[in-house]
């Protein structure tokens, strides 16, 4: 259930993902019994951004939480990501969406959500996307000053090519521990760009977001969705399993990457079923080239 980053970070191999937390009606309360419930099956890492729900606002639906039962923090690892500047009430000169990996920028980031999350630190950092303007040398600089400042354990990119990944890595001796990237039976580029097989080459494990295309895959609203939902709906019968997510989580799971997945969903009984995925019957190479194949990639 534990995926190792480095000698001293552990992630579970499922995380929740509170990109949608503001629409789960929870009240304070009703945050910390769900992170509890989380922590007893195993799920013990939260991924978090400073944009989701809006200018830090479920970092801070989060933070209650944290507030209201400040033990919780011990047995989790929170992960949070910067760089996406978007127009918010708390600057309002900003118009258009842009990234930002300036020094002074990243640090208010960083210092806004861990008031926000109501801890002193996060155990994981991600760099959002790659910042076409990015001074390398100087996100070291900010890097190495979060780290020695004791708010950032530990870091990360996020929707990065191995190119882009490669020359941030060059120039600072803080190894990233991850790559946050989509992957689903309806998004396979992280296969055909080589990102997936960067990991390998990094050693790092994935962190997989819209595993099950942000719900699209429910939905099969065209006709090209509709036959991966074919595809994905005659391999759940084959394996003899009870729903279509448990195909695609065991579908992600199969990579050598040994990837964790980030749930976009905050429902029991949904996650109580990726659960069940990491265990049972595995899928055979063949039904996963199916899939992948399905998907649009070209073996040859
Ligand atoms: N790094 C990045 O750039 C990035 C980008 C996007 C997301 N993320 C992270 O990844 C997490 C997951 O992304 P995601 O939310 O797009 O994940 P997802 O699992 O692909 O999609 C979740 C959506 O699918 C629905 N769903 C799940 N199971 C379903 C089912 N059996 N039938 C019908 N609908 C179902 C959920 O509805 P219910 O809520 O009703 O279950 C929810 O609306 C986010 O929370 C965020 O932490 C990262």
């Amino acid at each position: 259930m534990k995926i190792q980053l480095n000698e001293k970070l552990s992630i579970s191999k499922l995380v929740i993902g509170c990109m949608r937390m503001n629409d789960w009606n929870l009240s304070v309360k009703q945050t910390v019994e769900f992170i509890e419930w989380c922590i007893e099956r195993g799920i013990t890492t939260f991924d978090h951004a400073d944009i989701y729900g809006g200018d830090h606002r479920n970092e801070a639906l989060f933070g209650e939480a944290l507030q209201m039962q400040p033990s919780l923090r011990e047995n989790i690892q929170i992960v949070t990501k910067c760089a996406i500047a978007v127009p918010n009430a708390k600057n309002p000169n900003i118009k258009t969406r842009f990234f930002n990996t300036d020094k002074q920028y990243v640090l208010e980031q960083v210092n806004d959500s861990l008031d926000k999350l109501n801890c002193g630190y996060v155990d994981l950092l991600l760099i959002h996307m790659f910042d076409l303007l990015i001074d390398p040398g100087e996100l070291n600089e900010t890097l190495q000053q979060l780290k020695s400042e004791g708010k950032v354990n530990y870091f990360g990119l996020s929707n990065h090519s191995p190119l882009e990944f490669d020359t941030l890595q060059k120039y600072t001796d803080i190894k990233f521990v991850t790559h946050q990237f989509m992957l689903n039976p309806l998004g396979i580029q992280n296969y055909q760009n080589g990102t997936m097989t960067h990991c390998l080459k990094e050693g790092i494990s994935p962190m997989i977001w819209s595993p099950l295309a942000g719900g699209r895959l429910f939905k099969a609203a065209n006709p090209a969705d509709e036959k991966m939902k074919n595809v994905l709906q005659n391999i759940r019968q084959e394996l003899n399993l009870e729903h279509l997510d448990e195909v695609v989580y065991k579908w992600i799971f199969k990579h050598a990457s040994n990837p964790a997945i980030v749930l976009g969903t905050g429902n029991k009984e949904r996650i109580e079923r990726a659960l069940t995925s990491l265990e049972g019957p595995q899928m055979t190479r063949e039904q996963w080239y199916k899939i992948l194949i399905e998907a649009g990639y070209t073996l040859w």
